[in-house]
């Protein structure tokens, strides 16, 4: 959780170098109207806070420093190393990126500099120490926010040098890395280390060798780390009680955000959902940022008060869809309620951008309402749920090199194109959701004894270890799923020789001898061998058919058609005292509903309290209280919540309740168990 917090932060990032101190005066009457009491600045002002090399101006800044202070509202400071000065780019090029198709960018856009650039690294680790000597103690600075959504790839001379050097420290030897690489294949084989190239795209071969891209990325993130701890040792030595750290853009793919996390004492992330996402899939994306912070909480850094300005469609959020999203960022464990933007900028790229303040420049506009109603909300909550974590006996595993890996495979057809790793887990965490099951995103290196069951779809990479980690886990007693595209390749992307699914051949008592792909207008047929529990006796299944044959597992289901008719598609294999699924293909929505229902049911898992309708409901728990938040979605019908004999207190109104509840349409409640949380 972030240090020193006392309250849910509600506020957001604010550009008051923009304006006049007439308008920030103005701005602390609405922003306490609004009862916001939090501010992300300075992310963009370098070129204000250093106009020439070396020279610095503060005095504005310290000056709203004092302003917020006395007005009672915390500063999420920024480094404002996101966008540095035209001066900068034009004295010292190489700062400047090299692009995929390997132009050489000019200045411009924000998060345009090469994160290997030592003379970047050098003037942005002197603008953080002063802003460090300067703010590490003001009584108003509530934590350091390190630059802005890092994941700007880059493919300079420095970067092409630097990967060469960071491969030579991972392969130790060249005949290593060709063995790995399996350079013979092609012709490709290395005989020095400055024979390796980027994976631009002015080289079609190594643009296109997934063992070069895996590794490109991982260098890329391990980059993009020491250009982050540049910045976050300096300000840690000036004050170490206080939060270090950034956001990770809604555009999660790039860089390894398991490994980013580890070096913040928070994960945060900007939600900008599009007006068509499902709040199942926003849900997931939440889940998986308390899943980068090993299940503490988390910051929601950014969301749109209103409509943004970069969707093809800027459709406004509807009356209620704020406060809508914004229980559901604390519900699923988010200790921070924040806007981009605060006030609407006047011109520039983002003026058309929501903001709580829009261009009216006043309090009478619905956003402001909205806006106004959360924070008095949350304000009346105080430090209910601050910290609180979600207690889980199911965890999802994610991997961002597993993904890569998957998705390079994808491009090669292996077995099918448009392979969307995030959004083929995001099936299996709906049917969780929908049923309102408590779940851990979790990463392939988590302990999995903590939970009862482990589900691994799309598990592809089988780094060391892991079978065998899986392999106690179920012996245990633990229940294991796993699917199509799993135990295939090892952590260097080389097909694990030996029958797929490699590793987790034994544990499954399967194995795969192919993998057939369907095009989008081809199906097959799931058909129930054992449908004690299933709603159907036959489900679709599309995309991928593996063509199994067991080995001591139990066959649930076989296919209902093609030269494959009658082979097993989904089998079932005891070891030890867990059970160990396997399912062969992708399913229609039905069968994952019917098949994970059954996983829990047979477990005794289930959602904590009954519900009607079409509510949300998640439960957090810290030191003092266990709070239970549920979101009615349904804009004509009100929904109950069963809370059981158990006095609460519903924090939106005040009142003690208990037994049935009922929630308004479109509406939210807050229950505070009084007395200890457990
Ligand atoms: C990102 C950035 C912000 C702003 C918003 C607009 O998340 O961090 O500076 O540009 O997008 O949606
Ligand atoms: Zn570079």
């Amino acid at each position: 959780m972030i240090k020193n917090a006392k309250i849910v932060y509600h506020g957001g990032d604010y550009n008051p170098d923009q304006w006049d101190e007439k308008t920030v005066e103005e701005d602390m009457r609405l922003f306490h109207k609004a009862e916001i009491n939090f501010v992300v600045l300075p992310v963009f002002s370098w070129a204000k806070l250093e106009p020439e090399e070396g020279v610095y101006d503060f005095g504005w800044l310290d000056k709203l420093m004092d302003t917020f202070e006395k007005n009672n509202i915390k500063v999420g400071m920024a480094t404002p190393t996101t966008a540095q000065p035209a001066w900068l780019s034009k004295k010292y090029p190489e700062v400047l990126p090299v692009d995929k198709q390997g132009r050489k960018r000019t200045h411009g856009m924000r998060v345009f500099f090469c994160v290997n650039s030592p003379k970047y690294r050098e003037r942005a680790a002197a603008i953080a120490e002063q802003m460090a000597k300067r703010y590490a103690k003001h009584p108003a600075l509530a934590l350091w926010h390190v630059a802005n959504e890092y994941g700007t790839f880059c493919y300079c001379p420095t970067c092409e040098a630097k990967f060469r050097t960071w491969l030579k420290e991972k392969y130790g030897t060249l005949d290593n890395l060709n063995e790995k690489w399996n350079t013979a294949f092609w012709g490709r084989t290395l005989y020095s280390f400055d024979e390796i190239m980027l994976p631009t795209e002015l080289n079609d071969d190594y643009r296109f060798n997934p063992s070069v891209n895996l590794d490109y990325r991982r260098f890329m993130t391990d980059s993009t780390i020491a250009c982050f701890e540049n910045e976050a040792q300096i300000l840690r030595k000036y004050n170490p009680d206080i939060t270090i750290q950034t956001n990770i853009s809604g555009h999660i793919e790039n860089l390894d955000q398991f490994k980013m996390v580890k070096h913040m004492d928070i994960a945060a992330w900007d939600n900008y959902p599009k007006p068509s996402d499902d709040k199942s899939f926003i849900a997931y994306k939440h889940d998986l940022m308390r899943g980068l912070n090993n299940g503490e909480s988390y910051m929601m850094q950014e969301q749109s008060p209103n409509q943004q300005n970069w969707q093809p469609y800027s459709k406004l959020k509807r009356p209620g869809e704020l406060r809508m999203l914004s229980y559901q960022a604390i519900a699923h464990g988010s200790d921070t309620c924040s806007y981009f933007q605060l006030r609407q900028s006047v011109a520039g790229q983002e003026m058309f951008h929501g903001a709580v303040i829009s261009h009216a420049g006043h309090e009478n506009t619905r956003t402001f309402r909205e806006v106004s109603r959360i924070g008095a909300e949350l304000s009346r909550m105080g430090d209910t749920f601050l910290g609180g974590k979600r207690p889980a006996k199911v965890g999802i595993v994610f991997d961002w090199d597993n993904w890569w890996a998957l998705e390079y495979a994808a491009a090669y057809c292996l077995p099918n194109k448009n392979f969307n790793y995030l959004k083929r887990i995001s099936k299996y965490h709906k049917v969780l959701f929908e049923r309102n099951i408590p779940l851990d995103i979790i990463s392939v290196d988590a302990d999995f004894c903590k939970y009862d069951v482990v589900l691994a779809p799309y598990l592809f990479m089988t780094k060391t270890g892991l079978a065998e980690r899986i392999e106690t886990f179920v012996k245990q007693g633990g229940t294991f799923l796993t699917t199509t595209m799993s135990g295939i390749v090892d952590e260097y992307n080389r097909a694990v020789f030996g029958e797929y699914p490699g590793k987790l051949k034994e544990l499954l008592g399967i194995w795969v001898e192919e993998v057939d792909a369907l095009p989008p207008e081809e199906k097959n047929k799931i058909v129930m061998d054992a449908p004690e529990g299933f709603t159907k006796e036959a489900y679709v299944c599309a995309n991928h058919c593996d063509i199994i044959h067991t080995r001591g597992a139990e066959v649930l289901a076989h296919y209902g058609k093609d030269f494959y008719v009658n082979q097993p598609v989904v089998t079932k294999h005891t070891y030890g005292d867990g059970t160990a699924y396997y399912v062969g293909t992708e399913p229609e929505d039905a069968f994952l509903a019917d098949i994970i229902g059954k996983i829990c049911t047979e477990k005794g898992i289930a959602a904590p309290y009954r519900t009607t309708g079409n509510v949300e409901l998640t439960e957090r728990v810290n030191d003092k209280y266990k709070t239970v938040f549920a979101l009615n979605y349904d804009k004509e019908n009100a929904a109950f919540i069963e809370l059981g004999t158990q006095t609460w207190k519903e924090m939106i109104t005040g009142q003690e309740v208990s037994g049935r509840y009922e929630i308004a349409p479109y509406d939210v409640a807050v229950f505070r168990k009084e007395g200890s949380p457990d």
